[in-house]
Order: C-alpha cells, then sequence, then structure tokens
C-alpha cells in the first residue's frame, strides 16, 4: 500500500517540489546518486574500480517529452563517454540508458537514433550500453530497439523485469550467445494483469528466469540485494560451470557496499550501478518505496520539516 503510494508520488510534480526542497532530502540523495555531474561520476566510478568493482553509470533522466531535451541526454552521454575513454576507465566501466530520457515517448525512431550514437561513442571507447527497462507499457518498444541495436552493437545489454509474467519467455528469447541480460525484480508500480504482485511470487519467478539465463549461452547479469537470490545466483554458477568472466553480479550504488566488495573479494564480477545527475526525483522515489525502513525515514523527515 506505501509502496503504491511513493510510486505514485514519483509521478506526481506538486510532490517532487516539496520532496526537492526538504533541507532532509540531500543527505538521502547523497547516500544514493553519485552527484550531479560528469566529474562527480568519474571521481565514484574511480573509486569503486580501484576497489576492485566495475561500474555502469546512468545519467539520471526519465519521461522527455521535447525532443531537445532528448538531444541534452543524449550529449551527456557522449561526454560521459568520452571523460570515461579520458580516465582509462572503459575497461571497467559502461552506460546505462533510459529509452525515455531519450526521447522514446515522443518518438521511437527518435530515441533509437540517440541510443545508437550514444552505442557507437560506447562502441569507440571501447566499452558498452545497457537499456534499462521501465514500466511494462515500455517492454515491447524497448526491446523492439534493442533488437535493431543489436544489428550493429551486438553487445548492447538488455533487462528483464522477474516481476512481469511474461518474462520468463522474454529470458528464453534472450539467452542466445553473447546476448548480455540484466535480470531485475522490477521497480515499477504495475497491474495484476501483467505482474506477479506477492513478494513470494515476484521471488521465484526471479529463480525461473535466472536458471533460463544461467543455463542459456549468453551473459547474464543478476541484479539484486537479496541474499537468498545471491546465493542461488552462486549455486547456479557452479551447477552450468560459469567462472567469473561468463556472469556477474549487480548492485545499486548506495545499497549493501560491504556485500558488494565481499563478493568481489571471492572473486566474482560485481557492477555497481552508479546514478548522477540532478534528476534524481524519480529514481530516489523508487528506491524509498523498495524498503520500508528508508521510507520511515524519510517519512519522519518530512513531518518535522519546519
Ligand atoms: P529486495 O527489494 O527484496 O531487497 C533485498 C534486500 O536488499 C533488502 O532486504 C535490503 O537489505 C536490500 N535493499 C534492497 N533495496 C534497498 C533500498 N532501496 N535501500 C536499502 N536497502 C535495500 N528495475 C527496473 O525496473 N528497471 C531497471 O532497469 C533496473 N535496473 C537495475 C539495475 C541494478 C544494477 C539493480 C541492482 C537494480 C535495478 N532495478 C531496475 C531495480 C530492481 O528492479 C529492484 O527494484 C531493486 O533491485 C530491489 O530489488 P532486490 O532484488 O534488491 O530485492
Amino acid at each position: 500500500m506505501l509502496r503504491s503510494v511513493i510510486l505514485a508520488a514519483s509521478r506526481s510534480s506538486g510532490v517532487e517540489r516539496l520532496v526537492a526542497t526538504a533541507p532532509v532530502t540531500r543527505d538521502l540523495v547523497r547516500r544514493f546518486v553519485a552527484g550531479t555531474t560528469s566529474d562527480d561520476a568519474l571521481r565514484a566510478t574511480r573509486e569503486l574500480v580501484d576497489a576492485g568493482l566495475t561500474v555502469t553509470l546512468d545519467h539520471l533522466g526519465e519521461d522527455t517529452v521535447k525532443a531537445e531535451q532528448a538531444t541534452a541526454v543524449r550529449e551527456a552521454y557522449l561526454r560521459l563517454l568520452a571523460g570515461l575513454g579520458a580516465a582509462g576507465l572503459t575497461a571497467s566501466a559502461e552506460v546505462s540508458v533510459k529509452l525515455s530520457a531519450v526521447g522514446q515517448a515522443i518518438d521511437e525512431q527518435l530515441a533509437y537514433e540517440n541510443a545508437r550514437l550514444i552505442c557507437a561513442k560506447a562502441a569507440e571507447v571501447g566499452t558498452t550500453v545497457t537499456l534499462d527497462m521501465e514500466d511494462h507499457t515500455t517492454t515491447d518498444s524497448t526491446l523492439d530497439i534493442l533488437a535493431k541495436l543489436r544489428n550493429d552493437y551486438p553487445d548492447t545489454g538488455a533487462v528483464l523485469q522477474a516481476y512481469l509474467r511474461r518474462t520468463e519467455s522474454d529470458c528464453r528469447e534472450l539467452s542466445g550467445p553473447g546476448s548480455r541480460v540484466r535480470l531485475c525484480k522490477g521497480a515499477y508500480k504495475e497491474p495484476e494483469s501483467v505482474a506477479y504482485q506477492s513478494t513470494v511470487d515476484v521471488d521465484k519467478s526471479y529463480v525461473r528466469c535466472m536458471n533460463v539465463l544461467m543455463a542459456g549461452s549468453g551473459y547474464p547479469m543478476l541484479a539484486t540485494h537479496d541474499p537468498r537470490l545471491i546465493a542461488i545466483g552462486q549455486d547456479r554458477a557452479r551447477w552450468y560451470d560459469r567462472t567469473p568472466d561468463q556472469f556477474e553480479f549487480q548492485m545499486l550504488y548506495g545499497i549493501r557496499p560491504d556485500e558488494q566488495t565481499r563478493l568481489a573479494g571471492e572473486g566474482h564480477t560485481v557492477r555497481v550501478y552508479v546514478p548522477y545527475g540532478d534528476q534524481w526525483y524519480g529514481y530516489l522515489m523508487r528506491r524509498l518505496a523498495e524498503r520500508p525502513a528508508n521510507l520511515a525515514f524519510f517519512a519522519r523527515a518530512m513531518a518535522s520539516r519546519k
């Protein structure tokens, strides 16, 4: 119930104004977001790479409604990729892109063209792009764009969300040779007609999807902080003889950092999803919705706001 309210608030500009101006917000944002500039992002990347982790960087922004805004996001990615290249970080850091930020809601072709330019730059500097997955109304369009991008850039990564009923079948489609697929639980408010609602059903679906990906011949990217699913992932890696260069774990910046370094210390490839930029509102609200403890802290602070 609380989760639904917070996810609804993530789309409200009124609540956004209230949250953005609350003093308490700054500390919370700092915990989950690496900073506002690409220099901040590069600094955070360097620290994580020095600690034995790998990175995927997200220039925050979504739901772009103007073509100029989409161009600005594309240009920010091109600058970021040039910065990663110049800093010698592309062996360990790639980028994650939300198609809605590069124009998907305006025109699918526009989003494809912007994403293609980002993929071209990534290839030029020696790294890859993963397409984040957003709410279920965009899944088909995102997978269509992915397929087109993979014609020229076969290492473009996909994201599949275990809470969607369709995902086990999508995993089968996308488990072929070289296919990079991030499997996550899913972060949006989705109707029962398309998505499992209970945590048990979502977790069971995650395991079924993971089985398909780990048994396949692609490159599974297991994005979760859930200790049980991580243990099952390690187990499946043993079953299917996958070495640390044949799959990876992924976690979000600021969430379970000790677990990130522990897994890397055991020899696993661990990639941290590092968001940066000033459009942090939607991202922050989804992180709050995921965890009652974050929510309670935030609600108390907002209630005592002067
Ligand atoms: P779950 O939410 O059950 O959490 C398990 C444990 O992790 C919790 O008990 C707690 O200890 C810790 N934890 C989890 N979330 C926390 C939080 N916010 N604050 C503090 N602790 C927390 N989703 C999507 O729809 N599209 C996408 O493209 C992506 N991309 C993506 C990339 C990466 C690298 C990750 C890790 C996740 C995503 N997600 C995503 C988000 C994902 O769908 C999901 O909402 C979160 O990962 C939370 O789910 P968990 O699997 O971590 O389990």
